[in-house]
């Protein structure tokens, strides 16, 4: 039967654990390494994701850029399924666009161009589609949309929407360098910015236009969602929609967890998601500056967590004091020079050890834990230690001296 041809062919893959298989697949899908034509494959206990042919993915680059993840990754050559035309996201955008711009009459050597300057990665959440901020916005596109009828342009971003299987679309712009860290996502189609999504079980809701959710922390929130904080108090600095807070108070256990956010539309999601996920009981939002709200929650905390990047250390000093008496553990997220990350984590310790004292904290501190959780840029990574603050009779000398 000529129709059921499976088509294979030769590709670099690279092969981990069948249950790591998801943050690999995320990982290669961050670094531009993910070949959506050929569809991952299990073989058993482990799964094989074809690898980008690009002359970026030898196995050395691949190599360097997984280090950091905490489970064996091998590579090999083997046969790999396609993935049926009809069916993959990229082939569809190829062709709705074609389609479009033939359609629209745009001239074929600017057409050319256009095509190639594709989007080549989104994301979706729920049935919304957000598209980079270079999305549509070189010059030949940015030449060919000024030109065009507003239905044309209706037209296409519909079309791009559903050949992604969405029905609205967004394009990302740099969110902006405010306390609140609005979003600046400006909707192309669709009524409304407002997206809800499960994430590792857990209910979010959020309104793009107005709020940014880092889908790149997948695998720090599962990482904090898997520790466990049975019975105790948490005090997470910088809720946002509940990226932690949510987690901490369904996966981890937490007793209960005191949310303080700044931004009034982060705190439309972080309720909306309370309710979904029936999370009254154990989740406090506290609105306003955390330099306010932090000291009302003095000595109540088992746990703070400080998730502002590019820096979280304004508020330090108060995670200190939020602490019980007996201590505590402390997630301290920031942005760090991969040269520098050593350095950085001794600095932390040693900052936050004068800052107990400042405070007649009487603690020993130590930095039990450092994850590298992203690339933020070339050189930069959000890095987030785990530090533990704990009360001790024996202080170890060479830190008093
Ligand atoms: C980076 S977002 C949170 C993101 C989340 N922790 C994550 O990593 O995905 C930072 C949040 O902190 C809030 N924020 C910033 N400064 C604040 C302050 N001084 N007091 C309370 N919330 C603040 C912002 O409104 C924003 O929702």
């Amino acid at each position: 039967m000529a129709g059921s041809l499976i088509q294979e062919e030769i590709c670099n893959v690279a092969i981990c654990d069948l249950e790591k298989g998801e943050q690999l697949y995320i990982l290669l899908e961050q670094h531009s390494m993910l070949n959506t034509e050929f569809k991952p494959q299990t073989t058993g206990t482990e799964l094989a994701i074809a690898l980008t042919p690009s002359q970026r993915t030898t196995e050395h680059h691949i190599k360097q850029l997984l280090a950091p993840v905490p489970f064996e990754v091998r590579f090999e050559r083997r046969f790999m399924q396609r993935t049926p035309a009809s069916v993959d996201p990229h082939r569809r955008l190829t062709k709705a666009i074609q389609a479009w711009l033939v359609d629209t009459k745009i001239e074929p050597s600017i057409s050319e161009i256009c095509r190639e300057h594709r989007p080549k990665k989104w994301e979706k959440y729920d049935d919304l589609i957000i598209l980079p901020e270079t999305a549509f916005a070189n010059e030949s596109w940015a030449g060919v949309l000024r030109n065009v009828s507003l239905e044309d342009k209706t037209l296409l971003w519909k079309d791009v929407a559903e050949s992604l299987y969405g029905t609205r679309l967004a394009r990302q712009h740099p969110i902006a360098n405010t306390v609140q860290r609005d979003s600046q996502t400006e909707l192309l189609h669709g009524k409304d910015g407002w997206v809800e999504f499960t994430d590792h079980g857990v209910q979010f809701g959020l309104d793009v236009t107005r709020v940014m959710f880092s889908s790149g922390n997948v695998t720090e929130r599962r990482r904090i969602g898997s520790i466990s904080m049975e019975g105790e108090t948490v005090v997470d600095a910088y809720a946002g929609v509940g990226y932690y807070t949510l987690h901490m108070a369904m996966r981890s256990g937490a007793k209960h967890v005191h949310a303080c956010e700044i931004n009034p539309h982060s705190i439309t999601g972080l309720e909306w998601a309370i309710r979904e996920n029936q999370l009254e009981h154990c989740i406090t939002v506290h609105p306003g500056d955390n330099q306010l709200t932090l000291p009302t929650l003095y000595g109540k905390a088992d746990r703070c967590h400080l998730g502002l990047l590019p820096s979280s250390k304004t508020v330090w000093e108060h995670a200190i004091r939020c602490l019980k008496p007996e201590g505590g553990w402390l997630h301290v997220h920031m942005n760090v020079a991969e040269q520098a990350i050593d350095e950085w984590v001794e600095q932390t310790r040693s900052t936050l050890e004068e800052m107990a004292q400042r405070n007649a904290r009487q603690w020993n501190i130590e930095v039990e834990h450092v994850e590298k959780v992203k690339w933020y840029s070339p050189h930069v990574r959000h890095v987030v230690v785990d530090v533990l603050c704990s009360k001790s009779s024996i202080i170890d000398e060479n830190r008093v001296k």
